[in-house]
């Protein structure tokens, strides 16, 4: 069986941090607010009331960060801009400081041998955006491309490739289903013309990037889905889960059609959403590489109740994280093994773009993120064996930090990082995830 240090020849090294988590400096140098200053300032919103205010103080401590990713050893280093930082009220006047400092942080990486891997949106919409009616208004897709623009006009000709969007479902799902993130907004299934619309932003983003010669990718949080048992009722409820999960946002990318929502009882338009032409300008800007962010396999069975077409149940035999998310690594194997059967030549090189978990603080020496890497790394390895292109790695996360509705309380970090003193001290699997990368370079070449 192969293992981990067989991963190939030139297989990118990385952590991945995104800028609400880690940033904090919310009021600084003309940022404007952002949908999770609002949403994080609701009594109840957050556990304990957490906010990103502060968050790891990245926005002034990133040369320390810098130090701490170079002495790991990455290859690459993917954080996300700030769109609010960048534009205060999201689109119209640019903020000069907003921009300088994704300047400074990227000469800062380029300097320590570190190739940034920027993602455009990582959930902190403008506010200014949100009160116009947020990704539910179409119009914010293409003040996205227009950011983009801006963007890579000043950042283009030191990083060459670029992730559009993070986690579409999650964010569509989380902020504007259920609304346990922000905007907070509770529309079930009528949130999915939040989901288009971010597509078309990806579509849009995607073009400009390429005028511009850049390449281009999204990062999609994706999961197995696992049948509760063989029936026909189960095999159903899995489908339609699948269509929601994964394939309603990988399908209008990779093949130009969005799946079958009718389990869902979503009309083919989306709620009007889709309009002629816009699977084209979401599919025809090929795609150059597939960010995946792996966590854990969903177990799906039939309804036992009227509402959702399909129940989430657990997954008992597998161990959990701190978090209660069931810990299976060769869900990941399984998920590119499927990924490669759905969509064949249609599927661009892959990256992992995130995959961690969390470790309770009191567990020190972290073992279980250890176990968690080492084991996802190995089937990584063994999905390659088996015929997958993944071309890199980037676990979530380089520091501890603002974990959305669990505020601090979820450590994702290789780096533990002191909220008070904002003291960062190197865990177990940050000195054991360095030695992985000096063996993997040993063995195969860097
Ligand atoms: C899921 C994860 C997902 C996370 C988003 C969890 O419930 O199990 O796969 O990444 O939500 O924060
Ligand atoms: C998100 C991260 C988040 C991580 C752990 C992903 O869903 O992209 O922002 O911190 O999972 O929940």
């Amino acid at each position: 069986m192969p293992n981990r240090l067989d991963l190939p020849a030139g297989f990118r090294w990385g952590a991945a941090t995104a800028a609400y988590q880690i940033e904090g400096a919310v009021d600084e140098d003309g940022r404007g607010p952002s949908v999770w200053d609002t949403f994080s300032a609701r009594p109840g919103a957050v556990r304990d009331g957490h906010t990103g205010a502060i968050a790891c103080d990245h926005y002034h401590r990133y040369p320390e960060d810098i130090a701490l990713m170079r002495d790991l050893g990455l290859d690459g280093y993917r954080f996300s801009i700030a769109w609010p930082r960048v534009l205060p009220t999201g689109a119209g006047k640019v903020n000069e400081a907003g921009l300088a400092f994704y300047d400074r942080l990227v000469d800062a990486l380029l300097g320590a041998g570190i190739t940034p891997l920027p993602t455009l949106f990582h959930w902190d919409l403008p506010q200014a955006l949100e009160d116009a009616g947020g990704w539910l208004n179409r119009d914010t897709a293409h003040h996205f491309a227009d950011y983009t623009a801006i963007v890579t006009d000043r950042l283009g000709d030191r990083v060459p490739t670029w992730i559009t969007l993070n986690e579409p479902f999650v964010h569509t799902v989380f902020g504007y289903a259920l609304g346990t993130h922000a905007p907070g907004r509770t529309l079930m299934f009528e949130a999915l013309p939040a989901a288009h619309h971010q597509l078309l932003a990806h579509g849009l983003a995607a073009t400009v990037l390429h005028e511009r010669g850049l390449e281009v990718m999204l990062s999609n949080n994706l999961t197995p889905v696992w049948p509760a048992s063989s029936s026909p009722e189960d095999a159903a409820a899995a489908e339609a889960y699948d269509a929601l999960h994964n394939r309603l946002f990988t399908d209008p990318v990779l093949l130009g059609r969005y799946p079958d929502l009718s389990a869902l009882g979503v009309p083919d338009d989306i709620y009007g959403a889709v309009h002629p032409g816009d699977l084209d300008l979401i599919h025809t800007p090929r795609l150059d590489g597939l960010g995946v962010n792996y966590y854990n396999p969903t177990r799906i069975a039939a309804p036992t109740s009227p509402g959702l077409p399909f129940d989430l149940v657990d997954i008992p035999e597998a161990p959990h994280t701190a978090f209660g998310w069931p810990v299976v690594p060769d869900g990941l194997r399984q998920l590119l093994a499927h990924l490669g059967k759905v969509y064949g030549e249609a599927l661009p090189p892959i990256t992992i773009t995130e995959n961690g978990c969390s470790v309770d603080e009191s567990t020190t020496p972290d073992h279980p993120r250890i176990d968690f890497l080492a084991t996802h790394l190995d089937a990584l390895a063994e999905a390659i064996a088996e015929g997958a292109d993944v071309r890199g790695y980037y676990t979530w996360s380089l520091l501890d930090n603002y974990e959305w509705a669990e505020g601090y309380h979820q450590r994702f970090g290789l780096v533990h990082v002191d909220f008070e003193t904002q003291r960062r001290t190197p865990k177990a699997s940050y000195a054991w995830y360095r030695e992985l990368i000096v063996a993997h370079r040993a063995r195969r070449g860097g």
